[in-house]
């Protein structure tokens, strides 16, 4: 059967049922139409694309011109799977206003069904604010990426009680906010579990064990395209980089010898007008 763009509210269902819920992300057009074809129902296009498509250090230096153009091409290759758009940092932390303006605009001119943003207590009033002005909302709490640097690095976090404690606040609140869903990032699988136990909304975990109602991964990370840095939580569904390389390697070598191009890649014309040209 063909597939079919998963509803935000069946997402809550699929948690009522235990069918677990699978996202990636996805930064271009090419990505975009294989995730489509596979069983995977989620893409998100996160401000990860800051460090595995365009380069910089981290997350941070990502701008909203530059989600709404890696987003708009993932809408148009991936028609049949929900798309959920990544609010950089500082696009929804300077104002309610600002944050609508810019989480409006990820949808209205990226085509994204839903945002994602960062962050715990602080932002609450903003994902109410964004429920309430009709833009479907993600939250995202444990390891932020665009706030690494005041949680001390890449870290696991929620270890004590203390953190953990207001981890599970964070949830509740956010759930109480509106949010339709939570990303856990970085956490004990056990908190994980019981975050996932006590919110009504699914969690979809990212190095956050087995329980959460789904899961996500970074697909650079996944299938290997992308090596630079690879996370303890990352699974390599396979090698795309040594594939590419070795490609590339055979190509070279193929050019040096005068093997490609063969004669199945040429041209030809007709005998006598080459005649005449000689
Ligand atoms: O930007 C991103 O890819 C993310 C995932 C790690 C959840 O936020």
């Amino acid at each position: 059967m063909a597939k079919q763009k998963v509803t935000i509210p069946q997402l809550k269902e699929w948690k009522e049922s235990g069918r677990k819920i699978r996202m990636v992300t996805a930064y271009d057009y090419p990505t975009a139409l294989l995730v489509d074809r596979s069983e995977v129902e989620l893409i998100l296009v996160g401000d990860s694309l800051g460090m595995v498509v365009l380069g910089y250090d981290g997350t941070v230096p990502v701008t909203m011109d530059e989600m709404v153009h890696h987003i708009k091409p993932v809408v148009r290759g991936a028609r049949n799977t929900l798309i959920v758009g990544d609010m950089p940092f500082m696009s929804y932390n300077v104002s309610i206003e600002k944050a609508i303006e810019n989480a409006g605009r990820l949808m209205k001119e990226g085509g994204a069904d839903c945002v994602k943003l960062e962050g715990g207590l602080p932002v609450v009033p903003v994902v109410r604010a964004l429920v309430d002005a009709g833009i479907p909302v993600m939250a995202h709490i444990g390891l932020t990426p665009q706030t690494a640097s005041q949680l001390g690095g890449f870290k696991v976090q929620g270890k004590d009680e203390a953190a953990a404690q207001r981890m599970l606040t964070e949830a509740q609140k956010l759930e109480e906010a509106g949010a339709f869903s939570i990303v856990l990032e970085a956490i004990p699988a056990p908190l994980a579990k019981l975050i996932t136990a006590k919110i009504g909304i699914p969690t979809i975990g990212i190095g956050a064990g087995p329980d959460c109602d789904g899961q996500v991964l970074v697909i650079h990370d996944m299938i290997g395209l992308f090596d630079r840095f690879v996370p303890k939580f990352v699974k390599k569904y396979a090698n795309v980089s040594e594939d590419i390389v070795n490609a590339l390697n055979t190509y070279a070598q193929e050019v040096e010898t005068g093997t490609f191009p063969g004669p199945e890649h040429c041209f030809t014309m007709k005998e006598e007008v080459l005649k005449r040209l000689y």
